[in-house]
């Protein structure tokens, strides 16, 4: 019932601001990241025309993005959703500079490079969003979720997954990005590294039981909040599940409890 005063605009501006009810289910709604990994912008849309009514957030990624272009985005930003556009930017200084410009000027809330760039990359990336209107999240890739330790190894890194995301994040502090894609077995450390300000958003999500498909370094969305997670990203889980839409409000049940603990 609201309190009658609030009612009365000319009491307003001399009243304390209602409180603001936490609601673990809209806090989980502005966690949840689902990846559209879909050929085709027809395919694209179907999905968020079907998880709109409980999903804010959606990822555009290389297989979406190379198909359909940034018209793909349009849409999209025009219904009011956040996006991530996850196109893992990994070149020259001079070339991500340019790239993080172009993709600065698309509307979306997040983008990423991949750390392993380099110093001098990630400080370009840094640098080309200083004096952009209300920039986008700028993160940096630490080790691809798909990676154990063999992986790793065979790609010429003598160390631990963990030990190569703890280095990889200090470096890209230093040139001042504080934004980063890991696996949910690291967010524990990375949360220790960057304090309450860090954006950690975490793929590599499978619900209890879940097909594991290509990725290897995972767990599940409660422990990955548990764990200190900023943003939960979720594709196959719900992409690919018989009802997408009753997948994504399993995950965000799920979500809402930890919150909640
Ligand atoms: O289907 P699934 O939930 O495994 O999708 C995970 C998404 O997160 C994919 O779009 C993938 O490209 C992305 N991603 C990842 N690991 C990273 C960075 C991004 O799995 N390190």
């Amino acid at each position: 019932m609201p309190i009658p005063e609030r009612l009365n605009p000319s009491f307003a501006s001399a009243l304390p601001p209602a409180p603001v009810q936490f609601d673990p289910m809209e806090e989980a709604r502005q966690r949840l990241i689902v990846a559209l990994d879909v050929p085709s912008a027809a395919a694209a849309i179907d999905l968020v025309n079907e998880l709109e009514p409980s999903c804010h957030w959606f990822k555009v990624g290389l297989e979406l993005f190379v198909a359909a272009g940034p018209a793909v985005l349009e849409p999209l930003v025009e219904r009011g959703h956040s996006i991530f556009l996850d196109l893992k930017f990994h070149d020259i200084p001079n070339t991500v500079a340019g790239a993080v410009r172009s993709a600065a000027g698309l509307g979306v809330r997040m983008i990423n490079v991949h750390a392993s760039g380099g110093p001098a990359m990630l400080a370009a990336a840094k640098t080309a969003l200083e004096g952009v209107p209300d920039p986008p999240q700028l993160l940096a890739v630490t080790v691809l979720t798909s990676m154990d330790q063999a992986q790793v190894n065979a790609a010429g890194v003598d160390r631990t997954p963990g030990e190569q995301v703890e280095l990889l994040a200090r470096m890209c502090l230093e040139a001042g990005i504080r934004g980063f894609v890991c696996s949910p077995q690291e967010v524990a450390r990375l949360r220790a590294i960057t304090g309450p300000e860090g954006v950690l958003v975490i793929p590599g999500i499978r619900p209890a039981g879940g097909d594991i498909g290509d990725q290897r370094r995972i767990a599940t969305p409660a422990e990955a909040l548990r764990q200190g997670a900023s943003y939960l990203v979720v594709g196959r889980p719900i992409t690919q599940a018989a009802d997408p839409q009753a997948a994504a409000e399993r995950i965000l049940e799920e979500m809402a409890a930890a919150l909640t603990d």
